[in-house]
């Protein structure tokens, strides 16, 4: 039995590398800004394991180890730290391929402080994906899962000009960029998850039902707004001719070898078959397609998570009865999926399936699907692990910039990179001010603008305010010191840059600012009247025998000034007089009128006993 179920699993083995072979291998750009020697652009390809930055960038310094180069032990009984300092950009490992899996490499690099790990390649030939070992084939599993740097993998030829520039004592800087891995030409983002009803096959298993179930939310959100057009499918092998009669086509597949998948737990004659698999992938394609024309298509995720909750393989419920039940519980016309369906006996073709089958086929920049779960975005196969921050990242980074739903933008999808060293970024300790933004495209070290104060420089190794305001940071770096209840700063909230001393100061106006003793230094109040006393940031003066004090002549001068000319007191008096004789004289007036008017009105109702007065038009309207 063991025998010929290898030799199936052989011919299926086979028919994947000679059918499937254009698998497409997903890059991003890799510059090294320094040294100029090293100048330029490369390809790298992703990992397909841990978090890749899409539609992000990443700026680091390449360090090389002088032991461990191939990353195979962990670094921490090393004295080696690559740790990012803040104001220092961030360590980008270099390792060299080979010893082990590419995914010990990655988590040594991360459990050692690298902010990502380049994989230089051991020879010469095309760049190809690094991925996950299968199962079963690392002790420790679950460590894949933890890995959240990115990784990427570089030829050979550019790891070793790296290395000798190293070597050279020289510095190299790399800028890792995401932001072309996804095309993103318009608003909406069409993304594919090839997926497998499976529920028994370990880790991987498990891992992408609890994808499905934690990016449900998300996915439904984003299709009922329109922000997305999603689609399921399913990956089906067909048996052989020579096969088709045997007993392993017979479990593993439905309409007479058409359609096959592997036996779940690898043993014929235990649990369920190859074809209770595919016969739950089609329904689940068909529940797709018949939600889809409803109108409803995000009620896929509904199904998928429920039928996995509730009809597992574990508890022999991974039936069509159970699967029924979900249907309809979801409202779902069951007539229509079982049209779908159609007879899994009959020796037909069946529609949808051979349309997965077709789709399988990579065409343009998709490449072949022959790794599961694979997941493609806007066409292109997402490399990186099967988590909702991580896929959501890659989805927000398929919009055009700025059509980007808001749940890309919402604290979400922060990825909390600031928390750990402040993300390499900038920052001021004594403010708590930082150039570390956390955003779904990874986090950036950029300048911010606090209070309305603009920061301007490169966000790693410094920031500083500029332009108006900028005086509320730090007193813009300037002098200040407050002193009878008074602030004296050498900062100006004009567009002028540096410090000066307030007058009555000197210095450098970073440091210090003096009090200038105008007194002492004999700049002011030294006229012979005159006496002087300093102050801070100023001076008194004052002068004897009732004389007063200009300080704009600074001299002194009489109180009481005689001259042909009348003084301005004097105007302002004759002003006043004037002025409050008139104002006098006007309240008489009204007064008078006032009197007048009333007594007019009052007149109209009463006799009024005193003497006569005139009464303008009364005679016209006194007829009573
Ligand atoms: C590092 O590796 C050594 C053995 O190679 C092991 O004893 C130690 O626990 C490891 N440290 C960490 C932090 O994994
Ligand atoms: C789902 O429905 C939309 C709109 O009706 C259609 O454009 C799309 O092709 C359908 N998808 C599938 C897989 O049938
Ligand atoms: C800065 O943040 C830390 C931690 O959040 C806090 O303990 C500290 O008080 C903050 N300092 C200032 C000046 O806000
Ligand atoms: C100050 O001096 C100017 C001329 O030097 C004179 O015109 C002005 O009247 C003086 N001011 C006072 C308040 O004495």
């Amino acid at each position: 039995m063991r025998i010929k179920l290898n030799l199936l699993l052989c011919v299926l083995v086979l028919f994947l590398e000679c059918c499937l072979g254009r698998f497409l291998v997903e890059k991003n750009s890799l510059r090294i800004t320094s040294p100029k020697s090293l100048k330029g652009s490369y390809e790298c390809a992703i990992g397909n394991f841990g978090v890749p930055q899409y539609g992000g960038t990443l700026i680091g310094s390449v360090v090389y180890p002088n032991v461990n180069q191939k990353g195979c032990r962990n670094f921490t009984d090393y004295d080696a730290s690559f740790q990012s300092k803040p104001g220092v950009f961030p360590t980008f490992l270099l390792v060299d391929r080979g010893d082990c899996y590419f995914t010990l490499k990655a988590w040594n690099a991360q459990n050692g402080g690298a902010a990502a790990i380049l994989v230089a390649d051991d020879k010469v030939e095309t760049l190809i994906t690094m991925d996950t070992p299968d199962e079963g084939n690392v002790a420790n599993d679950d460590y894949v899962e933890k890995i959240n740097i990115p990784s990427t993998l570089i030829s050979k030829s550019l790891g070793d000009r790296i290395k000798k520039a190293l070597l050279n004592g020289e510095v190299v800087h790399i800028n890792l960029d995401w932001r072309e891995a996804l095309p993103h030409p318009d608003d909406r983002v069409e993304y594919e998850l090839w997926t497998n009803s499976n529920d028994e096959c370990g880790p991987k298993c498990d891992n992408q039902i609890d994808f499905v179930k934690s990016f449900k939310g998300a996915a439904q959100f984003l299709e009922k707004k329109g922000f997305t057009q999603f689609t399921p499918h399913f990956i089906t092998w067909y048996c052989p001719n020579d096969f088709l009669l045997s007993n392993q086509c017979k479990s593993q597949c439905i309409n007479n070898g058409r359609y096959c998948a592997p036996d779940p737990e690898n043993d014929f004659n235990k649990g369920y078959d190859g074809k209770d698999v595919v016969l739950q992938n089609l329904r689940q394609a068909c529940f797709f397609k018949v939600a889809n024309e409803s109108g409803r298509p995000w009620q896929w995720w509904d199904y998928v998570t429920d039928f996995s909750i509730r009809c597992p393989m574990k508890e022999k419920k991974y039936t069509e009865d159970c699967s029924d039940q979900v249907i309809k519980s979801l409202g779902v016309d069951l007539e229509k999926i079982n049209a779908c369906v159609g007879d899994p006996d009959a020796d037909v073709e069946n529609r949808v399936l051979k349309a997965e089958q077709d789709l399988q086929i990579g065409k343009e920049s998709r490449g072949d699907i022959t790794i599961l779960p694979t997941l493609v975005i806007n066409n292109r196969q997402y490399r990186g692990k099967l988590s909702r921050p991580a896929v959501l990242k890659a989805i927000c980074s398929g919009f055009q910039e700025t059509t980007e739903p808001s749940i890309c933008l919402t604290s979400d999808m922060e990825t909390n990179e600031c928390l750990e060293n402040n993300g390499g970024c900038w920052q001021d300790k004594s403010s708590n001010i930082t150039a570390c933004r956390d955003t779904f495209r990874g986090r950036v070290c950029e300048c911010p603008i606090v209070n309305n104060v603009k920061f301007v420089g490169d966000g790693y190794t410094h920031c500083e305010a500029s332009g108006a305001l900028s005086c509320d940071f730090h007193n813009g770096g300037c002098w200040k010191q407050s002193h009878g209840g008074r602030l004296y700063s050498a900062c100006h909230d004009d567009y002028k840059k540096g410090c000066d001393c307030p007058s009555g100061f000197k210095g450098d106006g970073v440091l210090s600012c003096e009090d200038i003793d105008e007194c002492k230094e004999k700049l002011a109040c030294q006229c012979p009247q005159c006496k002087c006393e300093n102050t801070f940031g100023s001076y008194e003066c004052k002068c004897n025998s009732g004389l007063l004090y200009s300080r704009e002549n600074d001299t002194c001068i009489g109180r009481y000034t005689s001259s042909s000319v009348p003084s301005i007191w004097t105007i302002i008096l004759v002003a006043v007089i004037t002025l409050s004789g008139g104002y006098a004289f006007y309240k008489y007036r009204i007064q008078r009128y006032m009197d007048t008017e009333i007594r007019a009105i009052m007149a109209q109702y009463m006799p009024l006993d005193n003497q006569p007065l005139i009464i303008p038009n009364q005679e016209a309207h006194d007829d009573i």
